[in-house]
């Protein structure tokens, strides 16, 4: 059974100037401890994509369902975090970590929720900057802290909304593999929103390519590079043609015609 699953869901928003139809009969469907990426057109619809999952918003039209239960207020067990990690700047690193501990009710007693928050900012190699404030660390280094917030309580799903996209390339590449270690340790079902095609090629074991607004879902790309991904994976043939065929879903989505790649 899959774990979220979105049937025929539309939504259109009103605007000052009418009204605007985003997504149209989009399905989707992501199964436990899998990870997805979703790419498509700027503004064709993907955080409002992530906000339907995480019960923000509720679809004019369709279901969201997560974990079988269909989804009609805001869901405590989605995990999020955004291009902009949003730490708050008056709380060291940790308890910035813990933020989510204190708003659900997880149950876990105060040691425990130390400890795990401890576990994963050295996983992600963020020990030794626990009491340090946001402003003290790197871009790359808040970005890690702020992923390590959205797993912290454990959620269902961890739903990432160009978590990279304001890291220089580098910085990326390195965030890129700490994903990829993070998921060996603490395995999670994850939802990427990118606009980096090779990020999702990395990362992800399915890529859902959006057409433009409103936006349904156009292609789905099933990336089969088995066992431990490096980066040097990201030049084999096999990687090359399926960014070639995502790129040409692109055009297509962005309503050019497509170029043989
Ligand atoms: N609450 C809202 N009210 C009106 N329009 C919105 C609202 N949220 C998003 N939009 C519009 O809907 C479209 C899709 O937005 P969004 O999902 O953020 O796109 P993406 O993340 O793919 O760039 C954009 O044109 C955006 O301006
Ligand atoms: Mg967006």
């Amino acid at each position: 059974m899959s774990l979220i699953r979105l049937s025929s869901v539309s939504h259109t928003f009103s605007t000052a100037t009418g009204p605007l139809p985003v997504l149209d009969s989009l399905d989707l469907s992501i199964n436990e401890g899998e990870f997805t990426a979703v790419v498509g057109p700027s503004g064709c619809g993907k955080s409002t994509l992530t906000r339907l999952i995480a019960g923000l918003l509720i679809p004019d039209e369709g279901e969201v369902w997560l974990h079988g239960e269909r989804v009609v207020s805001p869901r405590s067990t989605v995990g999020m975090a955004f291009q902009n990690p949003v730490l708050l700047e008056w709380r060291s690193i940790l308890k910035n970590v813990m933020l989510p501990l204190e708003i659900v009710s997880s149950g876990m007693p105060a040691k425990e929720q130390e400890q795990r928050a401890r576990y994963l900012l050295s996983l992600v190699g963020l020990e030794g900057f626990e009491d340090k404030r946001p402003s003290e660390l790197s871009g790359g280094m808040r970005q890690r802290a702020s992923l390590c917030r959205s797993l912290v309580h454990k959620p269902d799903v961890v739903i990432l909304d160009e978590p990279f996209g304001a890291l220089d390339a580098f910085t990326r590449e390195d965030l890129w593999q700490t994903m990829h270690s993070l998921r060996e340790q603490e395995p999670f079902t994850a939802l990427l929103i990118t606009h980096d095609l090779r990020e999702s090629v990395f990362l992800a074991d399915q890529v859902i390519v959006l057409s433009g607004r409103p936006a349904h879902a156009q292609h789905v790309l099933d990336v089969d590079i088995p066992g431990k991904r490096t980066l040097e994976d990201l030049y084999t043939q096999k990687a090359t043609e399926m960014l070639a065929e995502l790129r040409q879903q692109i055009q297509i989505a962005q309503g050019k015609t497509a170029v043989t790649p």
